[in-house]
């Protein structure tokens, strides 16, 4: 009997919603190959596939780099011949003011949100337009729709990833190809470590709810997926009133702003403690 599990490519699935995507789709066991730069964390996520009977392949690599991406898509057609899903998960944020955003912080937001995202897009549709068939998934965010202050360039990077997937949605639908963007709100992963201000006063909801509804986005393919869902009425009010969106986006800037401050006295008394244990330690 022919097999006629899917392939299916996640970035970024060494933790939070790639790695609760990768675990949830495994339950149907397609074939997927997750990619990212920690090793022993993109390991346990493959084990964990592994364990469910979904054939895994681990690809270490850093979607930034073009030789990384290549490696991707080719290592992929070698073991599988075909690529019917590309998850565009792999991406960070960095909660800082713009003025004092550090140059490199900017690059690494745009290189890795939405550069790299375009150029994996720009690499995988051609073989899905010889398929004749594929899906692609992009991650945005909630803050592309609600863009508050601290987060300006993530924001626009998110901003940029609904208008690249609306554009190119139209121009590829005629080979059969869908297009997906998924619009979360605050999940609890591992972002606001890496965004630098730890847990904010909003409540982090459950990522692998989050996993569900984009597996069945997986098999049930639609344009926009906006989680957790009162996101959807709230988008839609503050289309009607400036009023509301500014109380909103302040809401939202004045906590992540608040959390970033404690977590940056946190790691300055943890600086300071250990500076103080080496001296007594002499
Ligand atoms: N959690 C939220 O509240 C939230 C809300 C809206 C949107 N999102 C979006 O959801 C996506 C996943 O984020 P998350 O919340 O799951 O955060 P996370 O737990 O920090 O996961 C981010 C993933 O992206 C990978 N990654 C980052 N830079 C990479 C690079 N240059 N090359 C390869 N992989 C890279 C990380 O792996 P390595 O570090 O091992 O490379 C990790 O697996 C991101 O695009 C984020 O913007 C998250």
């Amino acid at each position: 009997m022919k097999d006629e599990s899917p392939i299916i490519i996640i970035t970024g699935a060494s933790s939070g919603i790639g790695k609760a995507v990768a675990l949830k789709l495994a339950e149907s066991k397609p074939k997927i190959v997750i990619v990212a730069r920690r090793q022993k964390e993109l390991m346990k996520t493959a084990h964990a596939v592994k364990r469910q009977g979904a054939k895994v392949l681990p690809i270490i690599g850093d979607v930034r780099n073009r030789e990384d991406r290549e490696r991707v898509v080719n290592l992929t057609m070698k073991a599988f011949g075909q690529i019917n899903v590309l998850i565009n998960n792999a991406g960070l944020g960095k909660a800082n003011l713009f003025i004092d955003q550090p140059d490199e912080e900017i690059d690494e937001l745009i290189e890795t949100n939405i550069l790299a995202l375009i150029k994996l897009t720009h690499e995988v549709l051609p073989i899905m337009k010889d398929q004749g068939k594929g899906h692609i998934i992009n991650l945005s965010s909630t803050l592309a729709l609600l863009p508050p202050y601290p987060f300006a360039v993530y924001s626009a990077t998110k901003a940029a990833v609904k208008t690249f997937s609306d554009c190119i949605r139209e121009e590829v639908k005629e080979y059969g190809i869908k297009i997906s963007t998924v619009y979360p709100g605050p999940y609890d992963t591992n972002f606001g470590n890496v965004a630098g201000y730890g847990k904010s006063g909003f409540q982090g909801y459950d990522v692998l709810k989050l996993a569900e509804y984009i597996a069945k986005l997986v098999s049930n393919p639609k344009e926009d997926l906006i989680k957790p869902w009162f996101f959807v009425p709230l988008v839609w009010m503050t289309k009607f009133s400036r009023r509301l969106k500014r109380k909103v986006v302040s809401g939202i800037a004045e906590e992540i702003i608040k959390a970033k401050r404690e977590t940056d006295q946190t790691l300055k008394l943890k600086e300071k403690k250990q500076v103080e244990t080496e001296i007594l330690a002499r």
